[in-house]
């Protein structure tokens, strides 16, 4: 992971746990759709989603969260405005990050996951380490956005070009390609 480049970082801010971002993203700026499902098929990015987040705690939204596959040596803060069901739950993204740097700690994970979704990373951006973005080269029909303008805005260092990938959108084959930034 990536040493702050100043005490008042985001990496100090979560108290000493490197924190990132990640989300796959179409060229319009949306992440998914209203019942919570992906619009598009993109199983390297799955792969991408689960090697980049293994041993992470992973902070979600309700929505989110909802839909989650089995998350194997990962643990989950779920935010929601509701008394949560949720093992551990969270009212509010500053509550949410404080039990992901306890859990960190506690469980011996690497870093914190922003996970989205689209409220989720609104909250927290610009208070993290590092993006890692799928960019999907379409654009995509669904409710869920990503804040794009504001974080294209962000004085973010590219640390790398992780590679492409194929994704299905609307019956249509597209490119794909994996980047890494740094705050
Ligand atoms: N492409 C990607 O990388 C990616 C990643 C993640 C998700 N997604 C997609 O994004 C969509 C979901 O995104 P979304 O924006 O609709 O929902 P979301 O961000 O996943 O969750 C929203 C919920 O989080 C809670 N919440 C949000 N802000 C809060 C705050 N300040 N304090 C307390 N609780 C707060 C609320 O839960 P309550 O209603 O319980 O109060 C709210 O309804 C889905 O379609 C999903 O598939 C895509």
């Amino acid at each position: 992971m990536i040493a702050p480049a100043n005490p008042s970082s985001a990496h100090a801010r979560s108290g000493g746990v490197p924190t990132f971002m990640i989300a796959a993203v179409a060229c319009n700026g949306v992440i998914g759709r209203a019942d919570g499902s992906l619009p598009w098929h993109a199983p390297a990015d799955l792969r991408h989603f689960k090697l980049t987040t293994l041993n992470c705690v992973l902070v979600s939204g309700r929505v989110t969260a909802e839909t989650l596959p089995d998350l194997a040596s990962r643990d989950l803060v779920t935010i929601s405005r509701s008394a949560s069901h949720a093992e551990h739950g969270a009212q509010s993204p500053q509550e949410a990050l404080h039990k992901a740097q306890q859990l960190a700690r506690h469980n011996g994970r690497r870093a914190i996951a922003i996970i989205g979704g689209g409220q989720i990373y609104r909250a927290f951006l610009g208070q993290v380490d590092e993006a890692y973005i799928s960019h999907i080269n379409a654009n995509a029909a669904g409710s869920a956005t990503f804040p794009l303008e504001d974080h294209e805005a962000l004085p973010w260092r590219k640390r790398a070009e992780l590679g492409a990938f194929e994704a299905e959108v609307d019956g249509i084959q597209v490119e794909g390609r994996f980047e890494h930034l740094e705050a």
